[in-house]
């Protein structure tokens, strides 16, 4: 297919964390896939190539999800009353031991990576179960779904329940390397280290996944203070530990090579300053911390502090895939925080969080989520017409109304790497 084209309508993408740079009825120009530049008017070298008019629409870069279960989209929405650990253990391991029934996983894994494939998202890092034939049907469909993505074969083996628990720490990896083996010839879905969390892998697991890693250089994607049941337990199994980064860190799996931390909602001083010196990456998932009342996660912060910070839906500790709607949450929890936590910090704006689910993640994936120059051309066009109103909008309140809206039936277009999925 033609990667050489130019998209035209109302262009809106982060500049900066605080900064849209909007701009009406212009031209994102993508040669082979790369973003060349906004323009005006059609360059002179490119006043051949084709161009989709879109006048009157939004477009916007592509949004990561930077943290989802692939598996637990099925029972999204389900079990919402209990907190973290009861809702593992009730709902959710019990849900993911179904994965060991391949007519399910194809059932339940089409109907995910349909709605993910029609949603704004174009990237996003996923778990998904601790069976390898499962993960491979998995990984097999995202591929051929044309969205560029990360997904984990997770790895735990203890403290949960015999249904979805490995062996021992030699088996999972074992069996880890068997699923690695069967992921070679896939390019835009790509195999991350995935040990679920502290308490589900033991010592020798972490330390025989860091070996791996480390032969690999894998990317890694896990969970980090998330909630306080589970911080305490985290404390009970590593009393040596000077907290619960420090804990992953120990076994050299807290960074150093592009890692992933989903949720870090009471993170102190200390476990942000280790995840900033190496480069670790949060997922802000503010839909999934209401759910399971884990609490809300101090994004202001992380913004001050210029870590790495994307969004994620965290399904189905979250119950919507969209990341749309987890750009409104991270504002709705960031105020509820400075309401009741901590008036010395200011919420997180809308263009903070629009960053986020754009820049923040994409930066994950390498240069993605904005129309700059040597950006990879991830483009989503948006139609709001199903929402009249008789006030005079501009570009960015348009978007707004979507992002509170959050209704992926707006989503019209979306282009992976210069490839037009629909
Ligand atoms: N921690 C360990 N496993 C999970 C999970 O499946 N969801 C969430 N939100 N947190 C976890
Ligand atoms: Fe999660």
């Amino acid at each position: 297919m033609n990667r050489t084209f130019a998209l035209k309508g109302d262009i809106i993408f982060s500049q900066t964390p605080q900064t849209l740079a909007v701009h009406p009825s212009h031209y994102a120009v993508c040669e082979d896939g790369i973003c060349v530049g906004v323009f005006t008017q059609l360059p002179k070298q490119f006043a051949e190539i084709p161009v989709m008019d879109h006048s009157g629409k939004l477009i916007i870069p592509g949004l990561t999800d930077l943290h989802a279960h692939a598996p637990q989209y099925a029972f999204r929405s389900l079990g919402m009353d209990l907190e973290l650990l009861d809702w593992l253990n009730a709902q959710t391991f019990p849900q993911e031991a179904r994965y060991q029934d391949l007519d399910y996983a194809c059932r339940a894994y089409s109907i995910f990576v349909d709605d993910l494939r029609r949603s704004a998202t174009t990237r996003a890092a996923l778990f998904g179960t601790l069976h390898v034939p499962a993960t491979h049907i998995l990984m097999q469909m995202l591929e051929e779904s044309g969205l560029e993505t990360f997904v984990g074969k997770v790895n735990m083996d203890r403290n949960s329940p015999d249904v979805l628990c490995e062996a021992d720490a030699q088996s999972s990896l074992e069996a880890t390397r068997i699923w690695l083996a069967g992921c070679q010839d896939l390019k835009h879905c790509l195999p991350i280290l995935t040990p679920r969390f502290l308490p589900s892998c033991t010592d020798a697991l972490m330390e025989g996944l860091h070996r791996l890693q480390q032969e690999t250089g894998l990317p890694v994607q896990s969970h980090l203070s998330e909630n306080q049941g589970e911080i305490a337990w985290v404390r009970e199994l590593c009393p040596e530990a000077r907290g619960y980064g420090d804990a992953y860190d120990r076994f050299g799996m807290f960074g150093g090579c592009p890692t992933i931390m989903a949720h870090c909602v009471w993170s102190d001083a200390e476990e942000r300053a280790r995840m900033k010196q190496n480069g670790v990456f949060i997922a802000h998932c503010p839909q999934s911390n209401i759910n399971l009342s884990s609490g809300a996660a101090p994004a202001r912060t992380y913004l001050d502090e210029g870590m790495h910070i994307g969004l994620g839906s965290d399904i189905a500790g979250g119950t919507h895939l969209s990341i749309l709607r987890a750009m409104a949450d991270a504002v709705q929890s960031s105020k509820l925080r400075w309401r009741l936590l901590d008036q010395s910090l200011s919420p997180i704006t809308l263009p903070e969080a629009f960053w986020m689910g754009t820049r923040g993640g994409g930066a994950f994936f390498g240069k993605v989520g904005a129309f700059e120059a040597g950006f990879a051309f991830d483009a989503v066009v948006l139609d709001d017409s199903d929402l009249p109103s008789p006030l005079d909008l501009t570009p960015e309140e348009r978007l707004t109304r979507i992002i509170y809206l959050s209704d992926d039936r707006a989503v019209i277009h979306k282009y992976v790497d210069g490839r037009k999925l629909f």
